[in-house]
């Protein structure tokens, strides 16, 4: 996992001030949503294990788990024109991310349904790109879900994003976000048409591929 090391903890220092108290609370934040990160990968990994144990089948293909620099938290609390301060940061979600990618289209709701209606999971918010494409063509389920986590002081509620899509479908983002990562200022009405009819052939394959593994499963 990418958790940052010093040197993006000497941003946060210069980005905020030189505040030692600040450094120590973004330390023991960073802290929660780490914990919170655990307690969500390992609630898949669980699911998974029985799923294959049910089954004979693992809808996951793997997961990754990211934790939002102090650089990129800074950079979305100026998007969102939110003060530079500890407090701010509640309102950002995504600070602490997990993506899964799945084998096929149908795991994806499984693992949705089966992690979000667990008794200590709350599903704030959802963003279906799989039944609402975005106009690039980008594929993937969103979930903002959130997590309690047992600290020495209480209980806190962290909230984790999740992402959930296909190998193919990661296949097409990561590549579409390196891309447009080159270029970000010159992606030409051409490359972006190309890339949006590279998402649409992506899934029709997921989509057949999804059938033939039903057609041995079932049949
Ligand atoms: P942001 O996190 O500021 O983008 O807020 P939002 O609420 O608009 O987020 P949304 O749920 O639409 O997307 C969040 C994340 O999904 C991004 O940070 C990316 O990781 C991923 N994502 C969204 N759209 C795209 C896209 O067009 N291409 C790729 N490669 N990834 C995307
Ligand atoms: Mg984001």
């Amino acid at each position: 996992m990418n958790t940052e090391g010093n040197d993006k903890l000497l941003n946060i220092e210069s980005s905020l001030g030189d505040s030692e108290e600040l450094i120590l609370q973004f330390k023991s934040y960073q802290q929660r949503y780490t914990a919170a990160i655990k307690e969500v990968t390992t609630k898949l990994e669980i699911l998974d294990d029985e799923f294959k144990s049910i089954h004979e089948y693992n809808p996951i293909h793997n997961i990754e788990t990211r934790l939002k620099s102090p650089h990129s938290i800074m950079k979305k609390l100026e998007k969102y024109n939110l003060p530079r301060d500890l407090d701010s940061m509640s309102e950002i979600k995504d600070i602490a991310g997990v993506r899964v990618v799945c084998n096929y289209i149908e795991d994806i709701y499984t693992i949705a349904d089966l992690l979000t209606t667990q008794v200590d999971i709350t599903l704030e918010k959802k963003k279906d790109y799989i039944k609402n494409p975005k106009e690039n063509g980008y594929r993937s389920l969103h979930l903002i879900i959130t997590v309690p986590i047992f600290l020495s002081t209480g209980v806190e509620s962290i909230p984790v994003e999740v992402q959930i899509r296909t190998i193919a479908m990661d296949f097409w983002a990561s590549l579409e976000h390196s891309l447009r990562y080159k270029d970000p200022t010159d992606t030409t009405k051409d490359v972006i048409q190309r890339l949006t009819k590279c998402a649409e052939v992506i899934a029709s394959v997921d989509k057949e591929m999804q059938d033939i593994h039903k057609s041995i499963h079932q049949g």
